[in-house]
Parts: structure tokens; sequence; C-alpha cells
């Protein structure tokens, strides 16, 4: 049975990951930055027994490299999900919150990448996933704003374009994936899709993924693709 590893699955498309994939019988590492807070997920452990919880605040690298350290098992999927965006102007934008959103948005996911780079390779999937958007697409970018978002999600996009080369020769597949418009605390009340139809989307894309050595695809959860 595969082992699947969730940043940010506490609330959100984080803990439906850990729903699904839980329900369909998967070995699932769970983790959130504040355990004691994540009732959601706590009652979904007390539900099944195939799910581990692990304290993780991915802005904190210190911290992905202990728990990567303390995780000795093959790892064949891991979700790098846990995200932030935060609305700004041209004219105030923060470098504070600039800095943070790459934290959080591109830094922790390629740190992730690298050190779980054993236990991927140890796998049989060995499957790097990364929650995108559609958002971090240049050409996509039609409407302006969203300066940290946009930015810091085009920056994940690369930093997994250089790990999926770098990673070619250990097998290992990196996908970026755009959930679409998920009705979240992130995606608000207003968004057209459902958490539970966004992921059994991306994990019917994850499930049939078959890049070339080195090749990223940048699709959306259902199956269709996004340009860089
Ligand atoms: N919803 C959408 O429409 C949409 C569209 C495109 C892409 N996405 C992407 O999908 C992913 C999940 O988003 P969502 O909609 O589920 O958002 P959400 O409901 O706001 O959830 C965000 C998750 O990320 C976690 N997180 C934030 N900073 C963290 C940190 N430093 N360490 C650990 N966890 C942290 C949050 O944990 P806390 O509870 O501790 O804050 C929460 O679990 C994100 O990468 C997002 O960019 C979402």
């Amino acid at each position: 049975m595969d082992t699947i590893l969730i940043t940010g699955a506490n609330r959100g498309l984080g803990l439906e990951f850990v729903r699904q994939y839980a329900e369909n019988g998967a070995n699932v590492l769970a983790c959130c930055r504040d355990l004691a807070e994540a009732s959601e997920l706590q009652a979904l452990k007390e539900q099944y027994n195939n799910i581990k919880l692990f304290a993780l605040d991915v802005s904190n690298t210190e911290q992905i490299q202990s728990l990567a350290n303390e995780l000795k098992e093959p790892i064949d999927i891991l979700i790098n999900n846990a995200g932030m965006l935060q609305k700004e102007n041209l004219q105030d934008l923060s470098v504070d919150t600039l800095l943070q959103t790459f934290m959080v948005n591109s830094i922790a996911p390629i740190k992730m990448a690298a050190a779980f780079t054993p236990h991927l390779a140890n796998s049989k999937r060995k499957c790097l996933v990364c929650i995108s958007s559609s958002m971090g697409s240049i050409s996509e970018n039609l409407s302006g704003g969203y300066y940290s978002y946009r930015s810091s999600k085009a920056a994940l996009n690369m930093l997994m374009k250089s790990a999926a080369i770098d990673l070619a020769s250990q097998g290992i597949k990196v996908l970026l994936l755009h959930p679409g418009w998920v009705r979240t605390r992130m995606g608000g009340s207003e968004a057209t899709t459902e958490a539970v139809e966004s992921i059994q989307g991306m994990r019917k894309v994850i499930e049939n993924y078959q890049p070339a050595a080195g090749e990223v695809i940048f699709y959306r959860y259902d199956g269709g693709t996004v340009k860089w």
C-alpha cells in the first residue's frame, strides 16, 4: 500500500487529501503546524488507523530536516500542499509578506524535496507533487495583482523544473497541480469547485502521471493542462 505524506493537512485541500487517501487504505503521514488546533484532522485519525500525525511548520527548515530524519519509511507520494495567500496592492506591497509567502509557497516545497529525496527514491511510486496554482502562470495572468502569491507559485514551478531534471536519475517524477478554484478558506465562498471534486480529480492525475525523464507537466485537477 502506498505511503503518502501531505503538508498543510489540517484544513482545506490538505484535509480532503488525507480523508480520501485514508479511505482508500493508503498509509497517510499528515503534517500540520498546530496539532492541538487540528480538530478535524484528529477526528479523522480516530476514524482511520492508517493516519499518522506529525507537527510541521513548513517555514521552519530545521523542522523539515528533523522530520525527514525521524521518518525512515519510503514515501511513495509527497504532496507539498501547504500554502498561503495575502491580498495586496502594488503601492502597499510589504517586504515581509513577500518573504513569508516565498518561504511557504516556494522555499519550503524545494526544501521538502531535498530532505525527502531518499524516502521518495526508496519508494515504488517516487512521485513528488506540488499544489501550485494557475495564478502562477505568466501567460494566464490577465488581471494582475496578487504579487506575492503569483510570483511565489511561478518560482515554485521553476524550482520544481530544476528538481525534476536533477532527480530524474533516481527515478523521481515531479508533478505540478492546479486544484481549480476551490471552496476553502483560501478560495473563499464564491469558489466554483468543492474540495471533494478537486481532490478526486487530482488523485486521478497523480495515479496516471507518466512524464518523460526530467519532464514536469502542470496539470489542472480535471486533467487539462496549464500554460507556464
Ligand atoms: N483554494 C483554491 O482555490 C486554490 C487554488 C489554487 C491553488 N491552491 C493551493 O492549494 C493549496 C491548499 O490551499 P487551500 O485552498 O486548502 O488553502 P487553506 O484552506 O487556506 O489551507 C492552507 C493550508 O496551508 C497550511 N499552512 C500555511 N502556512 C503553513 C506553514 N508555515 N506550515 C505548515 N502549514 C501551513 C495551513 O495551515 P494553518 O491552518 O496552520 O494555517 C492550511 O492547512 C495551497 O498551496 C494553495 O496555494 C488553492
